[in-house]
């Protein structure tokens, strides 16, 4: 492993947003835009962040100046909802959520048995995270503890930020790829105690989403997040309305899909639901009350025909959302491409998305979706140093096209229309260099 060198220069121009924001309008007025600034990181960690011309007292005398003056550099981007070992089944033709899972993604997943395979896919999906510019993602693994020891170990290499946990799935599976109430419950809490908070890891209790988890495996889950509270919970919810039908037929019991989460305690801070597509007024209630987040994930709702997150709702009903590729239903490795289509599918239901509230999801809000806002989103001083160097010209058309952009917004919006993996440049992890585009680092 290589070790981050201790202090890291760069001069730019920068933007990010600097606080949390509690209505899509107020983001305008939390944008900071420094057209020559400078971020000196120290041991992972920002140290300084301003304008150059007041970084001249700050400068390290011994340290060069990695210098991106034409470019533009955000802080990590952060994919709040994606499966590695779905990475080499993306564009699987044809089908809806409960058939795709039966035809293609069971059969990909059961591979993951083996490690030396889990290893193999899971450094092409670090080193694609990597070049899109993503420095922070929840991942499902598999059922299998090694895919999760393989894809931490992978992340490790690079000192990724990273969350991620072993499904939990005892029915309506697979006998290949089911395990049990007990020997989840067992699994996962050994996969807790050798990865939670070593290094930059953290761990998600991971039950696929409740069709596929009897009420005792689910209760087992819950009885985890009581034993460690610290642990996330990552699950799937609301995706698909055949779906929500099965998970009322299987929980008769409970008040609609959220509740059955809820009852086994498996709501809260650290909670992130993927999809939430079609949730009941109680429904976002409660994520408000429980403070529990969403991934929203607009390439997949739409791949999958799922329909269309409104995502205007999470500023209404103030619940914390951050964005997902979920990899390998969502189409797109890049946060820029997520979200392009997220901005779709607000125009499809009458709303705006403006360049500034996406930079705002893609980044410090996804960072506020993780419980991590105190540790990423943005440049301010004492956060881990992960940011990302954009190349906004890296098309003939894109260069057209940002000649004549009239603003900083501007800007940000058409990169964001036509932006994917050829617009990083460059991605910073803890401070140091980990994937420079054309380049083996
Ligand atoms: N619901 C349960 N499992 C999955 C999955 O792997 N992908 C998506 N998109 N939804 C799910
Ligand atoms: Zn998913």
């Amino acid at each position: 492993m290589t070790l981050a060198t201790p202090i890291t220069v760069v001069r730019g121009r920068f933007l990010d947003i600097q606080n949390i924001v509690s209505h899509a309008s107020e983001i305008a007025e939390q944008v900071r835009y420094i057209e020559d600034g400078v971020l000196i990181t120290e041991q992972g960690k920002i140290r300084w962040f301003g304008p150059w011309e007041a970084a001249q007292d700050h400068l390290p005398t011994d340290v060069e100046i990695q210098h991106y003056p034409e470019q533009l550099i955000i802080p990590g981007m952060i994919d709040t909802h994606i499966h590695f070992p779905q990475t080499e089944m993306v564009g699987a033709y044809g089908e809806q959520l409960l058939s795709w899972l039966n035809t293609y993604t069971f059969p990909t997943e059961i591979q993951f048995k083996d490690k030396a395979y889990a290893q193999e896919i899971a450094k092409f999906f670090v080193n694609e995270l990597l070049k899109n510019g993503t420095t922070t993602a929840l991942v499902f693994c598999t059922v299998h503890p090694e895919s999760v020891d393989a894809l931490f170990e992978a992340a490790e290499q690079h000192q990724m930020r990273l969350i991620a946990g072993k499904v939990m799935m005892d029915r309506h599976a697979p006998e290949a790829l089911c395990d049990s109430a007990e020997s989840a419950y067992v699994d996962s809490k050994a996969l807790i105690q050798k990865w939670h908070g070593q290094g930059r890891a953290l761990y998600a209790i991971t039950p696929r989403f409740a069709p596929t988890s009897t009420p005792e495996q689910l209760e087992r889950a819950g009885q985890l997040k009581a034993e460690f509270p610290d642990v996330y919970v990552h699950t799937h919810l609301s995706e698909n309305k055949d779906e929500i039908a099965w998970v009322k037929d299987l929980f008769p019991h409970q008040n609609g899909y959220l509740d059955v989460y809820h009852h086994y305690g498996l709501t809260g801070q650290r909670s992130v639901f993927a999809h939430c597509v079609h949730l009941e007024d109680t429904e976002w209630k409660c994520m408000h009350d429980t403070n529990s987040a969403i991934a929203f994930c607009p390439t997949s709702n739409l791949f999958l025909g799922s329909g269309l997150f409104p995502l205007k709702k999470t500023w209404d009903q103030q619940v914390k959302v951050g964005l997902g590729t979920d990899i390998g239903a969502g189409t797109s490795f890049s946060l820029l491409q997520t979200v392009n289509e997220a901005y779709k599918v607000q125009q499809l239901q009458g709303d705006k998305l403006s360049a500034y509230e996406s930079l705002y999801h893609a980044t410090l809000g996804g960072a506020k979706a993780l419980d991590l806002d105190d540790k990423l989103g943005n440049f301010n001083v004492g956060k881990e140093a992960d940011f990302v160097v954009l190349d906004l010209k890296a098309t003939a058309l894109q260069q057209l096209r940002q000649s004549r952009a009239k603003s900083i917004e501007d800007s940000l919006f058409a990169l964001f229309t036509m932006g994917d993996d050829r617009n990083i440049e460059a991605t910073y992890i803890y401070g140091q260099k980990a994937y420079q585009q054309n380049q083996s680092i």
